[in-house]
């Protein structure tokens, strides 16, 4: 890893190093959307999934019980919370359907970790709000997609329809764990699509969160809509 991921890990270990054994039964009411972004993921039979800051393996878990024909993978920067990741994945039995590795969103590189080079879906869930270097993350998991493939993220949104007290609230409660929603997502999607055509963005409860995405062409640019 290089200087800026070590630190990057550090300080998410030093987040989660206590918070991963109450972290799945304190979000499941706030990280809203992840539900439906595992609805919508619909790998192909055989197909793989990776997600890209697993934390507990909470989204792995559900998918690996949605879809039994799929193999999944996960990575996260935080040993901490890999730790958690790897138990639950144990306990429920998944271990040869879910493969996971201590690796940064921004310089992972699958075929060391996973022997593998490209996925049929990729995505963050409350992740990106986390990545000071965001949008060079994103970029990174588009180059991680097969030709067809879907890259999907749900993460906080911008609030727009809830009261300003309750956002102002909120973004300061999200800044005590370093998380700042990425307001620009829809535009970067746009951007890396080539058109704003070509991108599925929607707000959901009110704008607290956003889930968007975009498929890769068989030319293996991205290039249309989820
Ligand atoms: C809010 S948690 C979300 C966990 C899980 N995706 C979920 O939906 O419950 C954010 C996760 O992203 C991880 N993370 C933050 N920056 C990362 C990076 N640069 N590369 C990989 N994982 C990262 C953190 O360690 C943490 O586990």
């Amino acid at each position: 890893m290089t200087n800026s991921s070590t630190l990057h890990g550090a300080l998410m270990d030093s987040v989660y190093r206590y918070q991963r054994h109450i972290y799945d039964a304190t979000r499941q009411n706030y990280l809203l959307g992840r539900d439906h972004l595992i609805a919508e993921l619909a790998p192909p039979i055989g197909g793989s999934v990776l997600e890209i800051g697993c934390g507990t393996g909470r989204n792995l878990i559900a998918l690996a019980r949605r879809y039994p024909n799929a193999r999944f993978f996960g990575i996260d920067i935080s040993a901490e919370m890999l730790k958690t990741a790897s138990g639950a994945i144990a306990r429920q039995g998944l271990y040869d359907r879910i493969k996971i590795a201590q690796a940064d969103a921004l310089t992972f590189d699958p075929r060391g970790r996973f022997n593998r080079e490209h996925f049929d879906r990729v995505f963050f869930s409350y992740t990106l709000s986390m990545i000071p270097d965001w949008t060079g993350a994103l970029a990174h998991a588009v180059g991680l997609l097969k030709p067809g493939g879907r890259l999907q993220v749900v993460d906080f949104g911008g609030c727009e329809a809830l009261p300003t007290q309750f956002k102002r609230i909120l973004d300061w409660w999200l800044s005590l764990f370093h998380v700042a929603p990425r307001l620009d997502l829809q535009h970067t999607l746009e951007a890396l699509a080539g058109s704003p055509d070509l991108v599925r963005f929607e707000a959901l409860y009110r704008g607290y969160a956003i889930v968007g995405g975009l498929t890769r062409n068989d030319r293996g640019s991205a290039c249309s809509s989820v």
